[in-house]
């Protein structure tokens, strides 16, 4: 069965091909980190308006680099919660409106959800990726071509760039129980599933996610958006135990707290360049010198990471599944592969950062397990749901 993805949650473009939910056939991403870097996060309108723009000509490069007509397309697949109402209704209207035409069933799948499945895709297509020439000659409106080469991977080294031709995937899908890590700039959350569909969310942030958390914290550090991969960047100079940094305590093992961390490290940083808690903060990167910001991004990464993988290593022990994925923007952490590489009683596969980041594989996987079990929904019954948890999505049972 092969599956159309298509993401626009957030502020990437995306649509894939994955064949049987195991096998990528295509995964074309057009992101706008460049145009969110500018205002130091994503700008709702932008993103809304950046999408209409690229996303015909991001399905349409899918398509192609897939080596697949719409005769060969089995269903489609689109992440309709949780997001940016403006970014999540581009994708869904365009999802809807190729349903109808194509006359193809239509999965509108969550989106945190559709990071976890990113860890079955095990298998890629000879061809992935050997693809140069844009299919983007029939620009939109504005008569320019939109970048939809622009696919990112995130380096080891925490930087930005061109996603490489060959993926390293995981060498079998994970199995059942499963424990999820979701972490995201939205999300942080453990969940347990024991069969497709079919789980309950351990715990997860009361306040940030651990995505927003260095994203914040990198704007204190004058460290540009996303703050992830630019903090695990500089991180790599600096000593993560320069700073001690205290980790939230709650009523439950599985619930994280990264707002007190935030925080803390704005005192510390405070303290460090000699100035009281009503010093303007925009103020404060300019009088960190390169080895106490290295340090800062450290102890905090440190602690970060820690968080989740005490947690994670917990949940472990308590309901000993059989596999342990990790998802989520976030997942791509080095110190956090690291980190649970080191704790964790067996060894993780963990999938390739590009699939960490949000993608549409993800969404066309989980869109094919789904369709082994549910029936599609009616195409103009298909809306958007910005702020859907997870724990209401629950869909085999
Ligand atoms: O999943 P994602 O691409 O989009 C959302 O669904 O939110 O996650 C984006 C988040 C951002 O907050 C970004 O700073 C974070 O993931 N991120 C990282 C790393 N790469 C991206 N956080 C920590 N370390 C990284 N290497
Ligand atoms: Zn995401």
């Amino acid at each position: 069965m092969i599956i159309l993805g298509i993401e626009s949650s957030c502020d990437e473009t995306a649509a894939a091909v994955v064949q049987d939910g195991r096998r990528l056939l295509s995964n074309v991403v057009n992101s706008q980190v460049d145009i969110h870097a500018e205002y130091g996060g994503v700008v709702p309108e932008v993103a809304a308006r950046s999408h209409i723009e690229v996303i015909n000509p991001v399905i349409r490069q899918a398509l192609r680099e897939a080596g697949v007509t719409w005769d060969d397309i089995d269903a489609i697949a689109v992440a309709n919660a949780p997001g940016l109402v403006g970014s999540l209704l581009v994708g869904v209207l365009a999802a809807r409106m190729l349903a109808e035409l194509h006359d193809k069933p239509l999965y509108p799948v969550h989106h945190v959800e559709g990071h976890i499945y990113a860890n079955f895709i095990t298998e890629q297509s000879d061809s992935l990726g050997s693809s140069r020439s844009p299919d983007v000659s029939s620009g939109p409106s504005s008569g320019t071509q939109p970048e939809t080469q622009s696919r990112h991977e995130v380096r080891p080294d925490g930087t930005i760039g061109r996603a490489g031709d060959a993926l390293k995937l995981p060498s079998r899908q994970p199995t059942f129980p499963m424990l999820a890590l979701a972490v995201s700039g939205l999300h942080s959350q453990l969940v347990l599933f024991e069969g497709h569909g079919d789980y309950r969310l351990l715990g997860e942030t009361l306040d940030d996610a651990v995505g927003e958390a260095f994203d914040k914290v990198a704007r204190m550090l004058g460290l540009p958006y996303p703050g992830g991969p630019a903090i695990a960047a500089i991180a790599t100079q600096g000593d993560p135990l320069r700073y001690a940094l205290p980790k939230a305590k709650l009523k439950s093992p599985y619930d994280f707290s990264f707002s007190g961390l935030k925080t803390a490290v704005l005192r510390s940083i405070q303290r460090e360049v000699g100035v009281d808690h009503t010093f303007a903060s925009h103020k404060l990167p300019g009088l960190l010198n390169d080895v106490q910001r290295a340090d800062f991004a450290a102890s905090f990464q440190h602690t970060a990471v820690k968080t989740l993988v005490d947690a994670t290593v917990k949940a472990v022990h308590e309901h000993s599944p059989a596999s342990v994925v990790i998802a989520g923007g976030a997942a791509a952490n080095q110190e956090l592969r690291r980190q649970l590489s080191e704790k964790l009683p067996f060894p993780v596969e963990y999938a390739p950062m590009s699939l960490c980041t949000d993608n549409a594989a993800m969404i066309a996987a989980l869109g094919y397990f789904r369709a082994q079990t549910l029936d599609p929904t009616p195409v103009d019954s298909v809306s958007v749901h910005p702020s859907l948890s997870m724990a209401q999505t629950v869909w085999n049972v």
